[in-house]
């Protein structure tokens, strides 16, 4: 309600923004795309949606399968109990390595690697890795680890991931890959929650020249998961890993004994088998461990790369995500190795030792896909454009954007300095439960306009609805859901039954909800707006800010309301509401007492605003999304370094908002 409320008029700047631009497909771009027409994408798009089955039918074809499915659909929305290709078995490190490695691509680079250091590279083509996985999986299979399985992959961004994940694959293990970023206890949780057996890390990680030393934090997370029997180690940087007798081992070591055998059958594992678990912060608590079975995930992220990325066999592509984010699995790894393409896997930071660190490896592998996120952009549209352009990127041709909404300007930018107006730019919009892209411009046939995803990918039948599901009008924000079950769907919360549909179909019975606020326009065009399910955590309980900010323009007097955490040395994290009042409203100490009431009445005295400030607008950027991050940073007491600020619509409003927040 308040959602739809303090979106309503960044809805309507959304439709009647002037300065909406349409940006076409270069020639160059679409002369060479596999869908190179707006018609062709309207067709397909049209079968995928009118005719799924027969549609998905087809596209299974993708991948190898051992055995048939008998059945392309099984379930749906109503229960979360949708499977894809029943019946169907096939080996996903067989799809990415042997396949390939059988035909003229065995000589071809499947994996380039780069790391922090400028003389660190490696290439594995598709023959090595093959060797690799298979090698890697006995190694597994000695450690006793069977099909069903958990194993558990703290790296960097190194080959040995790739290895890692693929070896899991191979035998039926589930790989739970956890970011090298993330702290022993989360490592912990992980583990446990899993419920892994064996844990892969290495000694190190390398970050701008430092050492990481996540043997370290293993060895820390390990202290408190008895369950992990072995832990296997791989010499990254050479620092001291201080092996533990009986449970750890190097991983060069493992892959040279005399009976590590370079064959390793691939197991046949059933299209609904879990291929793997990837936890994720969701509204609620503790992470959920979200799963994605085999066939429908890989049928789904190889096709997404096909077509969102349009990658052809001489393409070099470049996604710089990190292998333990979705987007690291579904397109550093198991998309471009599906279709045989080479993925470049950089270990190193876009800024570090300078910030052309990007560029310049982008021109040495004369990389054609590039694949980054908003963040990254804006931090390198902070720096001199001379960055950019002292490095030939003649090679590039598709740019694609992810993580967040790219606003406009930021855009442009990624456009005009990097793509030199002969790119095309895609912004993908997906989550890690969606297992691969599902809104996006496909680049050769679907002009697009700064700002927004465009429109769904094959299958992908979205709505923007209100709080009672109702549709909302073109130009209307809301809530997305997507209507009907797609293949990279995930197909639950790991030791959870019941979760994924209490969570993602409940608001919206028998629809898939995302959590995420958007709007459409009159040609359909997706424009997401940000999460709708923003979590603060006061005094260790956890509060939705949509909810108090709904309980605050339940107030007859208010017209809008944002409300952030600020830190708090006691509670944490304590409540700061932003609110705009009506026109003709006295805004006085005993409208603020009003409010704290009504939220105390609404949700409980736990959610009570700590502050409250009563401000004649909130900061937005130009498509309507309420800046957070600049209210959060105003309220912790921090009014300066907030980042790009180009986006904001209104860029006098920030010192009237210090102002207020300093004096109250
Ligand atoms: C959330 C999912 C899977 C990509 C990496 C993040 C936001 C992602 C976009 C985009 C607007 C986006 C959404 C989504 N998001 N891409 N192109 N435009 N918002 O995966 O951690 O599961 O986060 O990221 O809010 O729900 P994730």
């Amino acid at each position: 309600m308040t959602y739809a409320k303090a979106s309503a008029s960044s809805a309507v700047s959304i439709s009647a923004s002037e300065e909406q631009r349409i940006v076409f497909p270069p020639k160059r771009v679409q002369e060479r795309a596999q869908i190179r027409d707006y018609g062709h994408y309207r067709e397909l798009y049209e079968l995928s949606i009118n005719y799924p089955t027969v549609f998905w039918a087809l596209q299974s074809r993708l991948v190898d399968w051992m055995k048939p499915f008998h059945k392309v659909l099984g379930g749906g929305l109503e229960n979360g109990d949708h499977s894809w290709y029943e019946g169907g078995r096939l080996n996903a490190s067989y799809n990415c390595a042997d396949r390939h490695a059988a035909t003229w691509r065995r000589d071809k680079a499947a994996i380039i690697w780069q790391g922090e250091d400028e003389n660190d590279t490696r290439t594995l083509t598709y023959y090595e890795l093959y060797i690799q996985v298979c090698r890697f999986a006995n190694v597994l299979k000695k450690h006793g680890v069977r099909r069903g399985d958990r194993v558990t992959i703290y790296l960097p961004l190194i080959p040995e991931a790739a290895v890692a994940m693929l070896a899991c694959a191979r035998i039926g293990a589930v790989h739970n890959v956890v970011f090298g970023g993330f702290s022993a206890e989360s490592l912990g949780e992980r583990i446990r929650d899993s419920g892994s057996k064996l844990l892969i890390t290495a000694d190190a990680g390398k970050r701008r020249g430092e050492l990481i030393p996540l043997k370290e934090y293993a060895d820390r997370a390990l202290e408190s998961c008895p369950e992990v029997e072995s832990c296997i180690v791989v010499r990254h940087t050479g620092a001291p890993a201080g092996l533990i007798g009986g449970r750890d081992s190097w991983w060069h070591e493992e892959m040279r004994q005399a009976d590590i055998f370079s064959v390793c059958l691939p197991e046949e594992m059933d299209s609904c088998d879990p291929l793997f678990i990837l936890y994720t912060s969701g509204s609620t608590g503790k992470p959920k461990g979200v799963v994605h079975s085999t066939g429908g995930y890989l049928v789904y992220a190889a096709l997404t790369t096909r077509y969102v990325f349009d990658i052809r066999d001489d393409d070099i592509f470049w996604c710089t995500a990190d292998i333990g984010w979705i987007t690291g699995h579904s397109y550093v790894l198991y998309g471009p190795l599906l279709l045989g393409g080479t993925t470049l896997m950089f270990e190193g930071l876009p800024n570090y030792p300078r910030p052309d660190r990007f560029w310049q490896v982008a021109e040495k592998f004369r990389v054609s896909i590039f694949y980054t996120a908003p963040t990254v952009i804006r931090s390198l549209m902070r720096e001199s454009e001379d960055w950019v352009y002292r490095h030939d990127l003649g090679s590039l041709r598709i740019l694609g954007s992810v993580g967040e909404p790219i606003n406009p300007d930021v855009w442009m930018w990624y456009y005009r300095v990097v793509g030199r107006e002969r790119c095309a730019v895609v912004d993908t919009y997906w989550q890690t439960e969606t297992g691969g892209i599902i809104v996006a411009p496909l680049p050769g046939a679907i002009p697009a306009k700064p700002g927004s995803a465009a429109l769904p990918f094959f299958g992908i039948k979205p709505a923007v609805v209100d709080r009672d599901g109702r549709e909302c009008e073109p130009g209307g924000a809301g809530q997305l859901v997507i209507e009907e079950p797609w293949p990279g769907l995930m197909s639950g919360v790991f030791g959870e039954p019941g979760r994924f549909k209490q969570n993602y179909l409940t608001a919206y019975p028998g629809k898939y909800f995302t959590g995420d606020g958007a709007a459409a326009d009159e040609d359909g065009y997706l424009w997401l707006l940000g999460r709708v399910d923003d979590v603060l955590n006061v005094s260790g309980h956890r509060l939705s800010t949509a909810e108090i900010e709904s309980a605050i323009v339940n107030h007859p007097s208010v017209a809008e309301a944002a409300v952030v955490g600020f830190p708090h040395e006691i509670k944490g994290e304590a409540v700061c509401a932003y609110v705009i009042v009506r026109s003709g409203v006295k805004a006085d100490q005993e409208l603020k007492d009003q409010i704290r009431q009504r939220v105390r009445g609404i949700i409980g005295p736990i959610a009570c605003p700590d502050r409250i400030h009563i401000v004649r607008e909130l900061p937005k950027t130009r498509s309507g999304k309420i800046m957070r991050r600049v209210l959060r940073k105003i309220s912790s007491g921090e009014y300066e370094n907030f980042g790009d600020l180009a986006a904001l619509s209104d860029p006098g409003l920030i010192s009237e908002l210090i102002e207020e927040a300093a004096g109250a």
